[in-house]
């Protein structure tokens, strides 16, 4: 089989689109970023409250044209944020959107050290897959070399 691979993911502060761009990069895998029509959340210290908001109403912001099509895919890595304990908004567009079935997931989340029923959460979404791995990094552009470790080994341990 082809095996294909692609990584979907969403980020606002460059953490996860740094794991992300790694992983494609070690596994050979395409990109897919996930990104809001409306970039309705300010870039300073408000980004918790509305982002947080977002979260708590269940936003789905509506999101650019998606560029691949994540079922013409085997393997598909999904990496967001954690925002309140939660995936974030686009990640729940994504899951509105695309509904993914008979695939082989990996799971990947950038928190600030507290990931809540991110990875929960998300599984509940994908039922009918096949989850073949978590990753959880905290803040992983602060030590981007042990972050690099923690996603090589992480890729070794699991069959993709
Ligand atoms: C709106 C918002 C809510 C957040 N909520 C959490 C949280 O519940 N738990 C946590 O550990 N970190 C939380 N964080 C921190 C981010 O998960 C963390 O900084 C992450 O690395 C950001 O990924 P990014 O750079 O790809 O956007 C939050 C950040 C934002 C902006």
């Amino acid at each position: 089989m082809a095996n294909k691979k692609i990584i979907v993911y969403y980020s606002f502060d460059g953490n996860t689109k740094f794991v992300a761009e790694n992983i494609a990069r070690i596994i050979n895998a395409d990109l897919l970023e996930l990104k809001p029509v409306r970039d309705e959340i300010p870039r300073n210290f408000m980004k918790y409250f509305w982002g947080g908001r977002q979260v708590f109403m269940k936003r789905k912001p509506i999101l650019l044209p998606l560029t691949l099509d994540p079922q013409d895919y085997d393997a598909v890595f999904i990496a967001t944020p954690v925002w309140a304990f939660n995936y974030t908004p686009p990640i729940a567009s994504f899951f509105e959107a695309v509904k993914l079935e008979k695939k082989r997931i990996g799971l990947i989340c950038c928190s600030g050290g507290m990931k809540g029923k991110t990875f929960e959460n998300m599984k509940e979404k994908l039922s009918g897959n096949e989850i073949i791995g978590e990753l959880h990094l905290k803040e992983p552009l602060r030590s981007k070399e042990k972050s690099l470790e923690k996603i090589e080994s992480w890729l070794k341990a699991i069959e993709i």
